[in-house]
């Protein structure tokens, strides 16, 4: 039998050739990425803890690990393929197909339980700038101040703020056991 690894590595090569703009990466993230991204979730806000571009679910993994109530925790996919794979790894888990570019009207009334992070795996700087402009929207939109977006990026300069012009620059630290490295970022919602 196939093990769960190699199944996600060939679901995600797949995507890549049926969407390689929106998949952003060659791989899944590695689970030190992952946990590093996890990491920086408080568990101790209110609100829920959006993820967004959940892929083949490393970071959701992560973030259950990290302690992230299930109840708490919304992962929003475009794919629709991913979506399924996503709802038959974590039955526990609200698993959202749609595009991040709505994301207010995706959560419908799960709006009303209010938005504490969002841990993002989604590829802003291969996304067309019109999705990713509507993507950092939706960010300030749903994030009240204080709020945290955690963001990583293979690009090792970083997200360019102007993408996020609503946001300060927590921190950001390259994850070098990654292969490829990448950097996470966390931004605080002013
Ligand atoms: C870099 S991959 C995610 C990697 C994921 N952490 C994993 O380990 O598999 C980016 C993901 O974002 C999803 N995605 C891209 N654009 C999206 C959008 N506008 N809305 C929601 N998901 C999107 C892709 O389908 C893909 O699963």
């Amino acid at each position: 039998m196939q093990n769960p690894g190699a199944a996600s590595l060939a679901l995600f090569t797949r995507e890549i050739w049926a969407n390689p703009r929106a998949m952003g990466a060659a791989c899944p993230s590695a689970p030190l990425l992952a946990s590093r991204m996890a990491s920086h979730v408080p568990l101790d806000r209110d609100g829920l803890v959006l993820e967004l571009g959940g892929g083949t679910g490393a970071v959701t993994a992560a973030l259950l690990k990290h302690g992230a109530p299930p109840w708490k925790l919304v992962v929003i996919e475009r794919s629709p393929t991913l979506a399924h794979h996503l709802r038959q790894r974590f039955p526990q888990l609200r698993i959202i197909q749609g595009d991040a570019a709505q994301l207010a009207q995706l959560l419908d009334d799960d709006r009303s339980r209010g938005v504490g992070s969002i841990v993002s795996s989604l590829p802003l700087r291969s996304l067309h700038p019109t999705t990713t402009r509507a993507i950092a929207e939706q960010f300030e939109t749903l994030l009240p101040p204080g709020g945290l977006l955690i963001q990583y990026t293979y690009d090792l300069r970083g997200v360019p703020l102007r993408l996020l012009p609503h946001f300060r620059r927590r921190s950001s630290r390259i994850v070098w056991g990654n292969l490829p490295p990448a950097r996470v970022e966390v931004f605080e919602r002013e």
